[in-house]
């Protein structure tokens, strides 16, 4: 979930892609119960935020079908925690192919020297990145 201004670029590219963006924070399940009157099928967090007790809810109180990538008090909920490891080359490969032809757009939030990968460090723990931080050699 982002904060996408109704009507912004980040609305427009998350409808485009079929999605239909809520905000997050107080009142969240009834935002979502209101998008999915029929219920939600699963959830998959990837922001880590404390949004696993809502998620159960919303699920109807099962953790079944709710995975996160970013919430380390996942196991106090009984939810999945999936890591991707390191990609493969070959999986890299595949990605920037798909870069190249316009099916993956990655967006870059800020570039910074090698010498200040402390203050993209900083900026990323913010939780508040709109993409990528790049580190150049
Ligand atoms: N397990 C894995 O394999 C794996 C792989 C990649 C990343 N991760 C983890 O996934 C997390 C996200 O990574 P990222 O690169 O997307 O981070 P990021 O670039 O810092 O983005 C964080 C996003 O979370 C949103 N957000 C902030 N507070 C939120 C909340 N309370 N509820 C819902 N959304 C919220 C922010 O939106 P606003 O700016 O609008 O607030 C922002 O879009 C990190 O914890 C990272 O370590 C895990």
């Amino acid at each position: 979930m982002l904060q996408a201004q109704p009507g912004g670029p980040v609305d427009r590219d998350l409808r485009e892609l079929g999605a239909l963006p809520t905000t997050y924070g107080e009142g969240l399940i009834a935002r979502v119960e209101a998008l999915a009157p029929q219920g939600v099928d699963a959830v998959f967090d990837a922001a880590g935020q404390g949004a696993l007790p809502d998620s159960i809810t919303l699920r109807g109180g099962t953790t079944d079908r709710i995975i996160t990538i970013a919430d380390p008090t996942a196991a106090d909920h009984g939810v999945t925690f999936s890591s991707s490891g390191t990609p493969t080359p070959e999986a890299l490969a595949e990605l920037a192919r798909r870069a190249t032809i316009g099916e993956l757009r990655i967006t870059v939030a800020e570039t910074y020297p090698l010498t200040e990968a402390a203050q993209a460090q900083t900026r990323s723990a913010t939780g508040h990145t709109r993409g990528k931080l790049i580190l150049l050699p």
